[in-house]
């Protein structure tokens, strides 16, 4: 959701600008833009696209300049064009923003009437020339943004580069993370430890409505108030956060292949391998027995993890579960109980509805535990518990090894609750630790076969709209499965709990509309095949993702079948089920030549909401 950047160097500074927004593009694709000054001067050159027609234009125009900001963008006000593009500047000041700024139509009323003229449709252009103003006047840059960042209202992070000063960059943060990095050769303002992490040795985060000064000698953070305050600084080690595609062709293809690995590395973190049982990271600060509801909110791919968990958080820790996507939970004024406990689920840690609600939830007495794979995130900071997944960054801006993980610490979290509020027996406990340890071997296996899934996913790419049916785990897991293949191919798909077909959907069938059916052999099956006959009877264009027994209790004609392992049963397959929906949508995507790792119009983390 825009990714910025900001340079205080001691050479030509435009390559590692480039190279920090090649880190951040994941947060936006609609435009690129840089500024540097050039013998003190602002200059800028900016690009609609990728950021590869920006490095096109760089080769014929290098920047010099020492100093400089960078942006990508996610449009949100004005169309994505070059016009619109990031920097924003005027002759004093450029700046870069990622957020939205409310209250841009009264001050761009306000600014114009000043004879500001503006030359873009964006709400950011409105803070370059609101800075300009107080500069105008005779204020420092300092003053100028401090007067400048009371004024605003909205979410945004923001880095200033003014002209003449080939020692100063500013950065503020309201709603929008923002993280400072030192270096040998520099510091370094970016949207998150990613795309600093080549450059610097040591990160520092701003906190909410901090903004800071930096320049070669030293940094200075401040707070709203403007008093000067400490951020802590904490090693930054490159190595953690590789994002090379390695031998893959697409981020995603890695991302999906890593998921034995990073799915056996978060249960070893919350499990006790050696004695087969639970154990978390974290004690529970709250009596888990007293809990009287849990309360679930995320968006997208992670809301539909904590759907999932739904099942098993009833199921073996007798609790009622409440969820809901953040984008309504937060305005729903929902009355939350005492002894509360709200579980936010997010990748980045940053989406702007989901830290709402958790905001929300605070706010209403609930104990805060958040599952996150970003640990430095503003979700996590903000949460009274952090329960870590560690798949490590994930690049492809569709979501797949951080959904397993976030499955994973849920599947973990929901044995430690039912061993605490005594609702499962010990022996209990091991036979489902026993089926989590299996999974990352049984993911490999599905992942050996993957070019099974190659003729279904060209059957698939011929298609206008794709149905995804499943029962119990595997219902949220259809609508992930639906959620893949629209964002990846723009195909039209949609998600049915299975049961619920006969209820309006089953007029959609005929041959035009593939269905598929996630089937492991769980206490649904029997159920599951059911409903699949009765796709099959009105001639329907069937492809199961099952095991053989599946195939067999069928007993129908299938356009395509994905078989699955048998032992990738129980309460827990859809931890390997979902790697056949992710397959599936990344090769109709490749098959249909559509960009895999940046699909159209999306960005990851949306911190707006
Ligand atoms: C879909 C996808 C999105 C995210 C959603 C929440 O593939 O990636 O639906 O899951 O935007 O993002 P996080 O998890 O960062 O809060």
């Amino acid at each position: 959701m825009c990714g910025i950047v900001g340079i205080l160097g001691r050479g030509p500074v435009a390559p590692a600008l480039i190279e920090a927004l090649r880190r951040l593009e994941y947060r936006g694709y609609d435009s690129a833009g840089v500024a540097t000054l050039e013998d003190g001067r602002l200059t800028r050159l900016r690009a609609s696209g990728k950021l590869r027609n920006l490095e096109e234009k760089l080769a014929g125009h290098p920047l010099k300049g020492e100093i400089g900001i960078g942006h990508t963008r996610w449009a949100t006000h004005g169309r994505p064009n070059e016009t619109n593009a990031h920097p924003h500047a005027n002759g004093k000041v450029a700046v870069v923003h990622n957020g939205i700024i409310e209250n841009f139509r009264e001050l761009r009323e306000e600014l114009m009437a000043k004879g500001h003229v503006f030359s873009t449709q964006t709400d950011s252009e409105a803070v370059a020339h609101l800075v300009a103003d107080y500069l105008r006047e005779g204020t420092t840059p300092q003053a100028a943004v401090a007067s400048a960042l009371a004024r605003l209202k909205g979410a945004f992070a923001l880095v200033f580069l003014f002209d003449g000063r080939t020692d100063l960059l500013i950065g503020a943060r309201r709603g929008s993370p923002l993280a400072v990095g030192f270096g040998e050769d520099g510091a370094y303002l970016g949207s998150d430890a990613l795309a600093l992490a080549p450059l610097a040795k040591e990160i520092a985060y701003l906190e909410e409505d901090d903004w800071v000064v930096v320049t070669r000698e030293k940094t200075t953070f401040f707070n709203a108030a403007g008093e000067e305050v400490v951020r802590a600084r904490r090693p930054l080690q490159a190595g953690s956060l590789q994002v090379d595609k390695g031998h893959y062709r697409h981020y995603m293809a890695k991302e999906i292949h890593e998921q034995p690995e990073v799915v056996g590395r978060t249960l070893a973190h919350y499990l006790d391998l050696a004695s087969g049982t639970v154990r978390l990271p974290f004690a529970f600060d709250f009596d888990a027995r007293a809990l009287s509801r849990v309360t679930i909110s995320a968006c997208g791919t992670a809301f539909y993890a904590g759907l999932l968990a739904r099942y098993w958080l009833e199921r073996f820790a007798r609790l009622s579960v409440d969820i809901d996507i953040a984008s309504e939970f937060r305005y729903r004024e929902a009355p939350l109980p005492e002894r509360g406990l709200m579980i936010v689920v997010s990748q980045s840690g940053e989406t702007a509805d989901t830290l709402a609600a958790l905001r929300y939830a605070r706010a209403h007495g609930q104990h805060v535990l958040s599952i996150v794979n970003v640990e430095t995130s503003t979700i996590a900071r903000e949460s009274d518990t952090v329960a870590l997944t560690l798949a490590g960054p994930e690049i492809g801006v569709a979501s797949t090894k951080a959904f397993t993980c976030q499955l994973a610490v849920f599947a973990c979290l929901a044995l430690a609750l039912g061993r605490a509020r005594g609702v499962l027996t010990e022996e209990r406990e091991k036979e489902l630790v026993a089926e989590l340890i299996a999974t990352p071997g049984l993911m490999a296996q599905v992942l050996k076969d993957e070019a099974r899934i190659e003729p279904v996913a060209r059957d698939v790419a011929r298609a206008s709209s794709v149905l995804y049916l499943g029962r119990g785990p595997s219902y949220p897991l259809a609508l992930e499965g639906a959620l893949k293949l629209k964002e990846l191919s723009y195909i039209h798909a949609e998600g049915y709990a299975a049961g619920e077909l006969k209820h309006g959907p089953i007029a959609l069938i005929d041959f035009s509309i593939p269905v598929v059916v996630l089937a492991p052999h769980d206490a649904s099956l029997e159920k599951t095949v059911s409903n699949l006959q009765e796709v099959a009877a009105r001639g329907g264009h069937l492809i199961l993702v099952g095991p053989n027994s599946a195939k067999v209790a069928a007993a129908a004609d299938l356009a395509g079948f994905i078989e699955m392992p048998e032992t990738a049963a129980g309460a827990f397959a859809a931890l390997v089920y979902a790697l056949p929906a992710q397959l599936l949508a990344y090769h109709v995507s490749v098959f249909m030549g559509k960009d895999v790792d940046q699909p159209r119009n999306l960005a990851k983390s949306v911190t707006v909401e």
